[in-house]
């Protein structure tokens, strides 16, 4: 068996806060650091031992704070800089860990460099971004597209000039290859290090180098130009520069966001030893069972897509590098609606959070997900607020798709599913905030929310507390290898871990019919001991059982 290097990090269950729809203290309808800072009792209980703030910093909100405007300040919106370290030291106090988000693979073009940049090519910030000029006359310098907005290139009448700006043309990308980029990029690592924060999450990191040459991309109607850049040439190396510089001289841990990403690409990022460049990666694969391309391109979900993408992250990595286990975050719609079934709401919210946290990796809990929130069915186009959802919607009405059409799509797949107002209570906006919330608090909110969940034992926000806890009481579910059975079944998630001797057996099953499930060779459920199970109830007949709804059930071995 391959050899586990421990690390705190591995031990860890990470919680993500995208701030805006977190908790209000001030009644001004947007959350704020105070909010969260009401709320750092409740994260502790439920045994969360980092907490991931999505950006906390000044932004023009192009793309809701993924657009910086200054990386070394908060957002008023949120507070002051004293308020974020109230939080912090809050946190500490509590022995939970901090996490920001770094995203340098662009700035706002409200951001001081961008702003001088616009004043020509003799000013020093000008070379901090892609300028270059258009091919002819309004032909921009290749046929990239962007991610958020139309063309991947804007131009600028006054330079007769393009910037690139591979996400909204608020986000124009920064020039990484300028070594002054990179000095600006480790002065803000060190800010927010030296203040006490504990790492980072680094948005589209592998994104952040460009070929030189820029070269045409394979013509698709969106992220045009994505191949060359996804995993860029000297990604790898200034990401190198980064850690040796500034990231191996703290205590400290990072994880980086990777859309596109391949096992094969992946590797030289996350292999432990000497080249590796982020503790951990989020990879896109196990997001791709219901939809083909894009979220926004559904197709049925497929049980055996979603167990071949966690598996084989599972065996390549286990002893060389480190997963992260996530389900639902702020860019996908709500797990539950879209692995699980909402008529089970609560049977397939445990069994999902079974399905991934009893892997080998570091949990990731994205705000709502432990109360099982679910997508939100908005009645009309205009009262969605996102980029992406707007270019979605262009693209669809050049398919001459109907608005009601399109509604459906969001109710699908929109990454404002999962940017709700969080549910804390029946009260008024579910407890958010005591004025008008910023964007539509989900009505289901007397069923599902925090208050009530807390109550209820048999509530899917207890079960969350219980996998955390077996995870800390079992370096087995931290450490342990993973071997997947019953691979071909399209029903059953079956999987063993196993470490020093113990073994588990972790069984999920993706259907409201009975399926029949007899252990694996080698494993006499009569002597495992039942760790979880998303029923009260949980009986044996013959060395297995026949499956109710969702089920998920965990026996430990010794
Ligand atoms: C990934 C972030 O998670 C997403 O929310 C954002 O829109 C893009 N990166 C661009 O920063």
């Amino acid at each position: 068996m391959a050899n586990v290097t421990k690390r705190p990090y591995k031990e860890y269950t990470v919680y993500q806060i995208w701030p805006r729809s977190f908790c209000d203290s001030n009644g001004d309808g947007i959350g704020d650091l105070m909010g969260v800072y009401s709320k750092l009792d409740y994260l502790k209980d439920l045994g969360v031992d980092v907490i991931w703030f999505s950006p906390l910093y000044p932004s023009p909100n192009a793309d809701y704070g993924y657009d910086i405007a200054d990386y070394k300040a908060i957002n008023p919106e949120y507070g002051t800089m004293e308020d974020f370290k109230k939080v912090l030291d809050g946190a500490h106090e509590r022995g939970m860990k901090v996490l920001m988000d770094l995203v340098v693979n662009h700035t706002s073009n409200e951001h001081y460099w961008f702003k001088e940049s616009l004043k020509g090519e003799d000013n020093p910030y000008h070379s901090y971004y892609h300028w270059r000029k258009g091919k002819s006359a309004k032909k921009p310098p290749n046929n990239w597209l962007s991610t958020f907005e139309g063309g991947a290139w804007e131009y600028n009448k006054d330079l007769d000039k393009y910037y690139l700006h591979v996400f909204a043309k608020g986000q124009p990308d920064l020039n990484m290859d300028n070594p002054k980029v990179r000095e600006e990029v480790k002065s803000i690592m060190r800010f927010w290090l030296d203040m006490g924060v504990d790492g980072f999450r680094e948005d589209v990191i592998t994104f952040i180098s460009k070929p030189e040459n820029f070269p045409n991309g394979f013509p698709i109607p969106v992220a045009c130009g994505i191949e060359h850049y996804k995993n860029g040439p000297n990604a790898h190396k200034y990401l190198k520069e980064f850690q040796k510089e500034v990231l191996d001289k703290y205590d400290c841990f990072t994880v980086g966001e990777s859309p596109m990403m391949t096992l094969k690409n992946a590797l030289p990022y996350i292999t432990e030893g000497d080249d590796q460049v982020m503790s951990m990666m989020f990879h896109f694969q196990h997001h791709e069972a219901d939809c083909f391309m894009t979220e926004w391109i559904h197709v049925p979900f497929s049980l055996k897509k979603l167990k071949k993408a966690f598996s084989t992250w599972q065996n390549a990595l286990y002893g060389k590098a480190w997963n992260s286990l996530y389900l639902d975050n702020h860019d996908h719609a709500r797990i539950i609606n879209r692995y699980g079934n909402v008529n089970y709401h609560k049977e397939s919210g445990k069994m999902l959070a079974t399905m991934c946290y009893m892997q080998s990796g570091t949990p990731f809990i994205y705000m709502g997900q432990e109360i099982g929130m679910l997508n939100i069915e908005l009645d009309s186009v205009d009262k969605y607020k996102d980029v992406l959802t707007f270019n979605n919607y262009h693209l669809a009405q050049k398919l001459h798709l109907s608005d009601k059409t399109f509604l459906k799509m969001c109710h699908r797949s929109s990454r404002e599913n999962a940017r709700t107002p969080m549910q804390w209570s029946k009260e008024k906006n579910a407890g958010f905030t005591t004025g008008e919330p910023w964007f539509y608090v989900n009505d289901n909110y007397k069923k599902i929310n925090v208050e009530d969940s807390l109550k209820d034992p048999d509530s899917i926000l207890n079960y969350y507390k219980e996998i955390i806890r077996l995870r800390k009481a079992n370096p087995l579910l931290v450490y342990g290898d993973y071997k997947e059975h019953y691979k071909s079944s399209r029903s059953l998630y079956v999987y063993e871990r196993n470490y020093e001797g113990k073994r588990a057996l972790v069984v999920c099953s993706f259907k409201e019919k009975g399926v029949n499930f007899k252990a694996p060779k080698g494993f006499d459920l009569s002597k495992g001991k039942l760790v979880l199970c998303n029923y009260k109830d949980a009986k044996v007949t013959d060395n297995g059982f026949v499956t109710r709804p969702y089920e998920a059930r965990v026996y430990l071995f010794d």
